[in-house]
């Protein structure tokens, strides 16, 4: 119930400067968040890396509405991917860009600024022997964001784009996706999204991501398992068993800070498990989301309010 109320405040500034304000809302963010700067961030990165876990950090922001911080979150990419070429860390640290932080939303000429600008980060992630993920966000996004994805993997083919499966495109998406070379991230979805684009229960949400999954598996392209959710884990397992994978021809991906042990468990048992890592001043629709998708992150925060 709760859920579509927190995505609605996700996007009102005025809940932004509440939220934020809150002098308890720090510790909480910080179970999510990597860091407000770079340095922490590269901390946390090569505490996950030593633990056999790879990376794809976020520098956090979105639905930038002028071209100055456009540019400034392309620089920001780019100090990040330079920090990651030192570190000599490859592919165990990747990248993943929001398009709306890069220009996308601009009213005239977004898509070709968010190009341009993340042209440049997806140059510097291949000099760094490493890769860029194109996040998904609202359905208003997905065909420039997948005309941006077609646009760099003629320089850059190993630009990977996240789909979600409570989008009805999305099975479609999948099956043109599933090709050599293909680097696709499935998730369920984090936005607020109307009946008459995407499904609105869980369980219908749940059954179009094993459709999905079973798509992306058998099909020629590597599917990055973007889920906490232990029966779509499971699934994810049987489905590259099934389709002959190997662990490596296919990953698992977690968010920083959400089921820690498992992410550990599964790169214990010899799985590929990648960490998406955020960190940045601009937290607060991150944190909203997350909020937003799970009753006990909820009361993880409310409880934080109660002295003692
Ligand atoms: P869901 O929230 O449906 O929960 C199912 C079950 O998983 C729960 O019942 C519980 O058992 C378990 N679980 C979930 N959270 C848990 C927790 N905190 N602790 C313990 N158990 C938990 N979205 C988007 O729209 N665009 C994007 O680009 C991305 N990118 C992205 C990258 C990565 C790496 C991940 C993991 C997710 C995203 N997402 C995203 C977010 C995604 O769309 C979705 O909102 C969340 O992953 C939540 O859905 P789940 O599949 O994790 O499980």
């Amino acid at each position: 119930m709760l859920g579509p109320v927190l995505l609605a405040a996700s996007r009102s500034d005025r809940m932004r400067r509440i939220v934020a304000a809150a002098p308890v809302t720090r510790p909480v963010v910080d179970r999510f968040v990597a860091g407000d700067e770079l340095r922490p961030a590269m901390d946390n990165v090569r505490a996950l890396t030593a633990a056999g876990l790879e990376v794809t950090l976020d520098h956090l922001g979105e639905d930038v509405t002028d071209r100055a911080t456009a540019n400034a979150t392309r620089d920001a990419y780019l100090r990040l991917l330079d920090a990651i070429a030192a570190e000599g860390l490859g592919k165990r640290a990747e990248v993943s860009v929001k398009l709306s932080a890069f220009g996308q939303a601009l009213p005239v000429d977004g898509h070709d600024i968010a190009l341009e600008n993340v042209r440049q980060v997806a140059e510097a992630a291949t000099a760094a022997g490493t890769t860029v993920t194109l996040d998904m966000e609202d359905h208003t996004t997905v065909d420039s964001t997948l005309a941006i994805l077609d646009e760099l993997r003629k320089e850059h083919p190993g630009t990977g784009a996240v789909v979600q499966s409570y989008l009805f495109r999305t099975e479609d998406d999948c099956r043109r996706l599933a090709t050599p070379g293909s680097r696709v991230r499935l998730v369920k979805g984090a936005y607020k999204e109307p009946a008459s684009v995407a499904y609105q229960d869980k369980r219908e949400v749940d059954r179009a991501y094993v459709r999905c999954l079973k798509i992306l598996m058998a099909g020629g392209g590597y599917p990055m398992i973007g889920s906490h959710d232990p029966r779509m884990i499971a699934i994810g397992e049987d489905l590259a068993r099934r389709n002959g994978r190997q662990p490596g021809d296919y990953e698992f991906q977690m968010l920083f800070g959400i089921r820690t042990a498992e992410q550990r468990r599964l790169a214990g048992e010899g799985e590929r498990m990648r960490v998406y890592v955020p960190y940045g001043a601009d937290w607060y629709g991150y944190f909203m989301r997350r909020l937003a998708e799970r009753p006990a992150n909820l009361a993880f925060f409310l409880r934080s309010f109660v002295p003692g």
